[in-house]
Parts: structure tokens; sequence; C-alpha cells
């Protein structure tokens, strides 16, 4: 079998241009309403394996998308570190105990992927064995994790994870260094597991002045991609917000790099040769109508012409949009011939 989402990463001409949408399983779908709302909890449904794949697959079935992605989320890794978190109704993640100076630190571990996150590891091989399409795995980059564990919840500026990485450079050094260690942990183990597309989301990539992620951030996303690149298994990093190191993108051992929606793909296209590119469509558009939509996603498909790509969002979907529109922006990725 050939699947446009893998034979991108080896240079071969696809038929279709490959389509996937970062956070395309989850509230824009009313099957997953019914689940989330007969189980309640968000943390049950990822945990439980068979929840989790039937979840993943959900996207699948209705807009027959080329990648299935792992139903779970970046936050699960804080947890089974030790830092356990909530999930509010009217306000995303929350950590009840940030990990804002080095005594809470010391409370965090290494963990062992098979048995802290054995319910990941499950879904995984349920959805090799059932999805029709390559399975994507994912894990958050180190700078993401330390901001929101930090932080303590999503912000407008995440300035105390800021000031904490500024104030206490050793601290955060040595948080740094655990994160990327089990990063590694836990993507190797996915890869075993099935995953046959990995994504990095560095989110919050933006957060930082260019020359700080340069030289101490960077050099962790080095390690990981170093680590896993003998796997074979693609990567894509999506480094949010980062706008001006895409000749550092371009040097890392990565077969994709995502970009979100405020990069221009005429400007940083001949930066990036070499890589499949991932993106961008302003998830917003797709609260246009569905004319709008077909037209801006051609445009954005024109953009792109050329060079390997891989049709996705310039960030996760928001939870209000309209499931028909997606299906509209999937239906004119699959009627534009290039
Ligand atoms: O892409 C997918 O479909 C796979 C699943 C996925 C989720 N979260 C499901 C989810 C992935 C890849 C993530 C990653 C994630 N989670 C990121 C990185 C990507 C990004 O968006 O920048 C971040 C920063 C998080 C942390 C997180 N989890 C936040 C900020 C929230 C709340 C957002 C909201 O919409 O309320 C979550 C919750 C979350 N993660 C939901 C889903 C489906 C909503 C759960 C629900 O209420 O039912």
């Amino acid at each position: 079998m050939s699947y446009p989402l893998l034979d991108v990463f080896k240079g071969v001409k696809t038929p279709v241009r490959p389509v996937w949408l970062m956070r395309q399983a989850g509230r824009v779908l009313p099957e997953y309403r019914r689940l989330r709302s007969k189980y309640k909890d968000f943390k049950t449904l990822l945990k439980t394996p068979e929840l989790a794949a039937e979840i993943s697959l959900q996207p699948i079935s209705r807009w027959g998308v080329d990648g299935t992605i792992l139903f779970s989320d970046i936050l699960v890794l804080a947890e089974a570190m030790g830092s356990p978190y909530e999930f509010l109704e009217d306000r995303g993640p929350y950590f009840p105990e940030p990990i804002t100076n080095p005594q809470v630190f010391s409370k965090l571990r290494e963990v062992d992927v098979e048995t802290d996150l054995s319910y990941v590891l499950e879904t995984l091989r349920l959805l090799r064995i059932s999805s029709p399409v390559p399975v994507i795995g994912f894990s958050a980059a180190p700078w993401t994790l330390f901001a929101y564990m930090t932080e303590g919840m999503g912000t407008k500026t995440f300035s105390r994870a800021r000031s904490i990485f500024y104030s206490q450079p050793d601290f955060s050094k040595k948080f740094l260094d655990l994160l990327t260690t089990n990063i590694i942990s836990y993507l190797r183990a996915q890869i075993e597991a099935g995953a046959q597309v990995l994504q990095i989301f560095d989110s919050l990539a933006g957060f930082l002045p260019p020359s700080i992620y340069k030289m101490y951030i960077l050099p962790h996303i080095h390690l990981i991609v170093e680590s896993l690149v003998s796997f074979g298994v693609p990567l894509i990093f999506f480094p949010k917000g980062l706008y001006s190191l895409w000749d550092e993108m371009g040097s890392l051992s990565v077969g994709g790099v995502g970009l979100d929606w405020q990069v221009s793909p005429q400007e940083v296209i001949p930066k990036l040769s070499g890589k499949v590119l991932q993106g961008n469509m302003d998830p917003a558009l797709l609260y246009g109508s569905q004319d709008r939509i077909r037209k801006e996603t051609h445009n954005m498909l024109d953009s792109f012409c050329g060079v390997p790509h891989i049709v996705n969002l310039g960030h996760g979907l928001y939870p209000d949009t309209d499931w028909t529109h997606v299906s509209s922006f999937v239906k004119s990725v699959r009627e534009y011939s290039s």
C-alpha cells in the first residue's frame, strides 16, 4: 500500500496532497461530544485506549483525512513525570502545584513509558491495527512543556514561565534536560508501539526571543531529533510563532517543518529546501463561507506549488468550527490539481 502522508517524505510524487488537521479529533465533531458527555471527563477518554482509539478514528470516517493523530494531550507526559493536572471546563489545563522552584522540581522523575504511559502505547497499538491511514504520534517540545508546567495553566503572556527561565537558570537547565530525556523515551516508545509519523509541538516557541531560543532551546531539539533519526520515522517539527530561525530549522534532521498561519510560504520555501512543509491555513478561515474556504484553500495550495507539502491548518482547529466547513476544506484540497 502507498500512503500520500508517507510518500511525501520519500520524495515520491503523490497523486493527491496529503491532508490532516491539528486537533482534528475533538469538540468539533458531534460524535466526540456525545462520548465526552457520556464519560464526563476528558482524561477518562484519553486514558481508556478503546475510547481514545475510537475518537482518533472519528475524523477519518467523517472527512477521509490522510493521517490519524493519536487522541491524547501534550500534558500527559507532565503527569507521568509527577506533576498532575486537571482540565477545568472554563479554563483548560490547570496544574495545582506548578514547578516553580527546585524543591517542587525534585519531586519529578524520569518516566518509565511502558508503565506510566501504557494507555498511550496501547492506544497506538490499537490504531496501528485499525487505522486505514498512517498513525501520527506526538509530544510537546521541552520549552512548551516547561512553560505549561511552570506557569500552571495557559495564559496570555506566559510571563511566570519566562521569568523563572531567566531568574533561575540552573534550575531551568536541569528541568529542560529532564524534559528532553523524557520526551526522547516517550517518542521512542511511540515508534515501537506503531506511530508512523511523529510531530513535535513547540506551540509556545514564539514566547522566547529568537536569540534565546537558539542558544538555550534549540540544542534540546537537536538532541531529540538526533536520538530518533535512526528509526527512520518521519518527524515534523512545529515551532509556532518562531519567525526568524529558518536556516536553523533547515539544519534540523527532521523531514518536515510545520508553519503557522502567520508565515508566508514564499518567504520560507527558499530557506527550507529539502524539507516537507506542513500548513498553514488560518484556522479561522473555516468560519468563512464555503466559497471563501475553497478560494483561500486553492490560493494556499498554489503558494506551496513545487515543494513537498502536507496540507494542514496553521494551528489547531477551533472547537466551535462547523464540521461541514472542515468537509469543504478537505474537498477543496481533493479537487485541486497542481
Ligand atoms: O490534534 C489532535 O486531534 C490530537 C489531539 C490533541 C489534543 N491536544 C486534544 C485535546 C493534541 C495533539 C493536543 C496538543 C496540545 N494540547 C497542545 C499543543 C498543540 C497546540 O494546540 O498548540 C497544547 C498546548 C495542549 C494543551 C491543551 N489541551 C489545551 C490548551 C487544552 C484546552 C483547549 C480547549 O480547547 O479548551 C487542551 C484540551 C484538549 N486537548 C482538548 C482536546 C480535544 C479539549 C478537551 C475537551 O474539552 O473535550
